[in-house]
């Protein structure tokens, strides 16, 4: 039997008291006012923009027009550039928050998923076992350290996350049930991980979890004191760079320490590498420098390629084993309906071989240092203006001086107009301009609005560093009344 659509159509007569609920209100068949494939391709920029504020988020558009990012629609991607409705490419140091180590479109993953495709290969794995998905686990198993052999494929960071405390409490049992954090983590937004997400915006009003006990990141006495305080304390959560919080490392010595600590504490240690791992640090995962190693870790961004959605939780053997290793506890969080699906996971098992065939983790640690010597340069030319420069590899922070009470007391009002948040914040008006005058896409960070986060895809060569830093002295050179006041004048001018 064919279903038929039982909601009230808007221009639906009101329903009377006595018809049923389940009356048909559209004629079967009636076609919806559908959009295609092909109109999607050849949207216009105002009529992108009207469907974003219609349907998508319409307070979210203050913001893409502070950037300038109201503008601009791209058409084409390909390596380190984007392309867009002009035909202007843009350099991508954003890199999709971490998402593109490989690149915009590689051509192996290209042609892995055409293949699949041209195959009539299967997607879903929820009846049969994967193939597919035993070969990327098998993968990341031989990547990931010591005994993290058992893994959970999702398709977002925050599901990995979700895994990732749930195999780790659930290990820890129920008389360990607190949860340890640090200070300006960012570990994803959903119901479960928010509570371990240190953001008054993105917790909203929520409720919130009461297992949770927060530390500064990388203070070692105060986890100590923490786990030493309170013996319910099963497992500690931290991403091993902070990226969020505005490129924030921790010594390999705290590393080595927090490992001691949760050995002598029984308490199991997660590494959120969502965002720093799969090579972006100039190791695999982020912890390899320290040469320790987590109980929990999970993966996400760019383990999809660049080309899709796929996350994965990696346990060690003996913490999945006491969660979920019976028949009885199986199931408790089994794969959900898109865990595993057939051509994310090959779309993964090709990226995971490409970064290995083109060295593009040492390539990440050499050029990115090269990156971080050239904007030391910078901060020595400009030290009014950059206050520091920090990272490892590709995930790298620039910070600016904080001009939020020392601006020229002419343009503060005028900042203060434009927007409350980007106040003061060279990095907003920088970042806009970088990709305005100079077409060079940077990001921003959630909790420190000073940095700019640059994590450009791993096959960065220093060519591109070479026209990034230009652009970035170009803008800089024009000091900071110019930069702001250039800034102010492109959003009057709309
Ligand atoms: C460290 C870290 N953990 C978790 C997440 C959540 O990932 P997702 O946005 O894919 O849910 C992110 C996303 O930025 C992240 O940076």
């Amino acid at each position: 039997m064919l279903d038929t659509p039982t909601r009230v159509a808007a221009d639906a007569p009101p329903l009377s008291d006595t018809q049923p609920l389940d009356r048909p209100v559209s004629p079967r068949g009636k076609r919806p006012d559908l959009l295609t494939v092909a109109d999607a391709k050849a949207m216009s920029v105002a009529e992108m923009t009207e469907l974003f504020k219609d349907h998508i988020n319409p307070g979210q558009l203050h913001f893409m027009k502070l950037l300038g990012f109201h503008k601009i629609k791209i058409e084409t991607a390909s390596g380190m550039y984007y392309t867009d409705q002009n035909g202007r490419k843009i350099l991508d140091f954003f890199g999709g928050f971490g998402s593109l180590a490989l690149g915009h479109n590689h051509p192996r993953i290209i042609e892995a998923r055409k293949q699949f495709q041209d195959e009539d290969r299967h997607e879903i794995a929820i009846a049969f076992m994967s193939q597919y998905a035993s070969a990327l686990a098998k993968n990341l198993a031989a990547i990931a350290p010591g005994d993290l052999d058992m893994v959970f494929l999702g398709s977002s960071g925050s599901e990995a996350m979700e895994a990732a405390i749930k195999v780790a409490e659930r290990a820890a049992g129920p008389k360990r049930p607190k949860i340890v954090y640090a200070a300006n983590s960012f570990h994803g937004k959903t119901k479960g991980v928010l509570s371990l997400t240190d953001s008054e915006l993105y917790r909203g009003e929520f409720q919130l979890t009461g297992n949770t006990v927060k530390v500064p990141f990388g203070d070692i006495d105060a986890i100590r004191n923490a786990f030493e305080a309170d013996p319910e304390i099963g497992v500690i959560v931290l991403e091993t760079i902070q990226g969020g919080g505005g490129i924030i490392e921790a010594p390999v010595e705290f590393w080595q320490q927090l490992r001691a600590l949760c050995d002598k504490h029984d308490v199991l240690w997660i590494a959120d590498e969502v965002q720093c791992g799969m090579g972006r640090s100039g190791h695999f995962f982020a912890f390899e420098k320290a040469g320790v190693v987590p109980d929990v870790t999970a993966l996400a961004k760019s383990l999809g390629g660049g080309k899709t959605a796929m996350a994965a939780m990696i346990a060690s053997r003996k913490v999945y084993m006491k969660a979920y290793g019976t028949p009885k506890t199986a199931m408790i969080h089994a794969q959900a309906t898109f865990g595993g699906i057939g051509e994310a996971c090959v779309t993964a098992i090709e990226g995971l071989n490409v970064m290995y065939d083109e060295d593009l983790i040492g390539n990440a640690e050499r050029v990115g240092s090269y990156l971080i010597e050239r904007l030391k340069e910078l901060q020595a030319k400009y030290p009014q203006i950059i206050k520091d420069v920090r990272g490892s590899g590709f995930m790298v922070g620039l910070e600016f001086q904080d001009f939020s009470q020392t601006l020229p007391a002419l343009l503060r009002p005028m900042v203060a107009l434009l927007d409350d948040k980007l106040k003061g914040s060279l990095s907003g008006f920088v970042g806009a301009e970088l990709l305005r005058d100079h077409d060079v896409l940077v990001a921003f960070t959630e909790y420190n609005r000073n940095v700019i986060r640059l994590e450009p895809p791993l096959v960065c060569g220093r060519e591109h560093v070479d026209q990034f830093i230009a652009a970035l002295d170009a803008v800089l050179g024009r000091g900071i009344v110019r930069i702001v006041r250039d800034f102010i004048g492109s959003q009057t001018k709309k």
